[in-house]
């Protein structure tokens, strides 16, 4: 994710905007970048793609950057490759207005039409040129007031920003906007700091401001004033951080798993958002596949698909095949990459192959991404990282925007990978004319409704956290279920095995007689996910099986199926969602469940044993 840092004070600014940059590594980056003021002089801007420490040797740790006042900037690519042209700071054509910019500009390509009629010219692709040109617009047209230029481009941006700018003609001075993205204003020493996490300043500054939404800061040398939407001076109090270094990396959790599972509703509506766009004619909801690449006339053409990844990134594929075949009718077939590759798959010209990845690096979907254009069928990549091997060479890319996944298990990245397929899945029923609009509206409106609903789940953690204290002895741990939820099964007891080292297996509950049944012993945990209402009655019957063996049954429903507590011995709920969707619901308990067994038999959450978060080899 990207990272901000700020300063105007009496030191030399660029080794404290470097220092600060460090400290936000951790977050993941792809380029950075500084920009710094020596007094009313003309800014400098020095960036450089891959590490800081390139852009530290281009600056000699920054002592070749003359002045006291400056930003600096960690790219995460979401529009446009990594690169030196990509990454920020960004300046407007005459460097009247200097920025760096945290978050997602939806309407960015509208906007940025508009100030291609009104002359402007642009030189990357990042949506931050486009809310930096914005902002001079406004400042030429509004009596050359940064706080009135800001509240006019913010009235304009829709999306998330956390934005830090500097005007010529404020020399020291630096201006901060946000909405929906972190930023904090530390003052110390007669000197003032910003930056978009608590690491980056902790070192100078422990008294902080945060800035709320749709509010501007003011920051001259050790004075920050702030202001609201209207332009009215607003009072700030300054909060204490108490956190220590490590825990402010992690936003005051104790992991970045957990971290990263209460960041999903924001990773899931920024990826939804990037494809769900209002149609200004009649002010409806739409999707619209163009920044992938498929126009109506690709998406009419296929004949079949081929999903195919690793790990959770197949198990996200084992749903896709059940919603996609559903709604749009296209056979589905899902495979393992390391499967796929060697075994000279038979596939039809007028395929798609889509390949599922959050690093982009995994060498099994790679190389299965390369078997299937060799053999002249189109791909789409749902990825995550941008930029990397798996989003360059697909002919079409989905771009999840769940940002950088620290902990070895995988979580956000799922969930809007997730997303993506539903998005697919969707557009393709409705394109090919399998489902009608009204259902096609009903459906998109459930899509929204699903970050607010993994938020309920995320707040009821403590019943799972209870339940999951008691499974820290358990030798097995079976789940169960049938269609999409075989599916979240396979999800569910991967997390459990991974972090906690318990040994776990996901089973279609109607196999299981076929042999696994003799393993279940007194007291063996067995978890039956039951979200297919369709299924429900099967999926209790193969339950009760195992409990006349013994078993100890969890259930995970759906809110309304009381009656699972005539058999199950612990009930966990989910809300109300269309069946296709479950998955995104129901993988958040199995998530914390996973979780909370790994920290109470004291394990590393985050890097489990024999574990890597990329795998780059076979
Ligand atoms: C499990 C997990 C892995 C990855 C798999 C694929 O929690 O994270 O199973 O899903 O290694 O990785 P990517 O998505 O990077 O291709």
């Amino acid at each position: 994710m990207c990272g901000i840092v700020g300063f105007t004070g009496k030191k030399q600014a660029a080794p404290i905007l470097l220092d600060g940059l460090s400290k936000l590594e951790y977050r993941g980056y792809d380029s950075a970048g500084i920009a710094v003021r020596n007094g009313d002089k003309q800014v400098e801007v020095v960036k450089a793609k891959g590490r800081l420490r390139v852009l530290a040797e281009k600056t000699n740790d920054g002592q070749s950057m003359i002045g006291s006042c400056g930003i600096g900037h960690t790219r995460w690519a979401t529009h446009g490759e990594p690169s030196e042209e990509n990454a920020h700071p960004h300046c407007s054509d005459d460097g009247n207005v200097t920025a760096v910019h945290n978050g997602i500009i939806e309407n960015y390509q509208d906007l940025k039409d508009k100030l291609v009629k009104k002359g402007y010219q642009f030189y990357s692709s990042t949506d931050t040129e486009v809310a930096v040109k914005l902002i001079d617009y406004y400042y030429k047209k509004y009596e050359h007031t940064p706080v009135d230029a800001l509240n006019h481009a913010m009235v304009r941006i829709r999306g998330s920003y956390a934005l830090a700018v500097m005007f010529k003609e404020y020399p020291e001075e630096i201006f901060v906007a946000r909405k929906d993205s972190p930023m904090i204003i530390g003052v110390q020493d007669g000197e003032s700091y910003l930056a978009s996490d608590v690491p980056a300043i902790l070192k100078y500054a422990r008294n902080v401001y945060y800035i709320g939404n749709m509010e501007i800061g003011h920051l001259k040398k050790g004075e920050v004033k702030f202001f609201n939407l209207d332009g009215d001076e607003i009072q700030k109090e300054l909060v204490e951080i108490k956190w220590d270094a490590e825990a402010a990396e992690k936003a005051g959790f104790e992991h970045f798993m957990m971290k990263e599972i209460h960041e999903q509703p924001k990773a899931v509506l920024d990826t939804l958002h990037s494809v769900l766009k209002v149609d200004e004619k009649d002010n409806s909801k739409k999707l619209d596949l163009s920044q992938v690449g498929l126009s109506d006339k690709d998406i009419k053409g296929i004949s079949q698909i081929h999903i195919i990844a690793c790990g959770s990134a197949y198990h996200v594929g084992v749903v896709a095949q059940y919603v996609i075949e559903d709604l749009a009718k296209i056979p589905v077939r899902v495979e393992l990459a390391s499967e796929f590759r060697y075994r000279n798959p038979i596939l039809d010209r007028d395929g798609l192959v889509i390949i599922v990845s959050q690093s982009g690096e995994t060498a099994d979907s790679l190389a299965a991404l390369r078997e299937a254009k060799a053999k002249g069928v189109r791909t789409l990549a749902i990825v995550n990282v941008v930029g990397s091997s798996i989003a360059r060479e697909a002919d079409n890319v989905f771009y999840t925007l769940a940002g950088p996944e620290i902990a070895v298990a995988t979580t956000k990245a799922y969930s809007t990978q997730l997303i993506a397929a539903y998005c697919l899945a969707i557009q393709f029923a409705k394109v090919r004319g399998e489902i009608r609009s009204n259902q096609y509206t009903d459906l998109l409106t459930e899509l929204e409704s699903l970050p607010d609903k993994i938020q309920r789940l995320i707040d009821d953690k403590e019943r799972i956290q209870w339940f999951a204290a008691k499974q820290v002895n358990a030798k097995d741990i079976f789940f169960i279920g049938r269609g999409i939820d075989y599916a979240i099964s396979l999800e569910g007891s991967l997390k459990m095995k991974e972090i906690s080292y318990i040994h776990s297996e996901a089973y279609a509950a109607g196999e299981l007689k076929h042999g696994t049944i003799s393993l279940i012993e007194d007291g063996t945990l067995v978890i039956g996910v039951l979200t297919q209402s369709d299924l429900y009655e099967k999926t209790v019957s193969n339950m009760v099986e195992c409990k006349s063996r013994g078993a100890y049954l969890c259930a995970l429903t759906s809110y309304g199926n009381y009656n699972i507590e005539d058999t199950a011995d612990f009930t966990t709920y989910i809300p109300k969602t269309d069946v296709h969707f479950a998955a995104s619901l129901a993988v958040v308990p199995l998530q914390l469940m996973g979780y909370y067994v790994s920290v109470s038999r004291g394990l590393d959450v985050d890097k489990p044993r024999n574990l890597a978060k990329s795998v780059t080899v076979e």
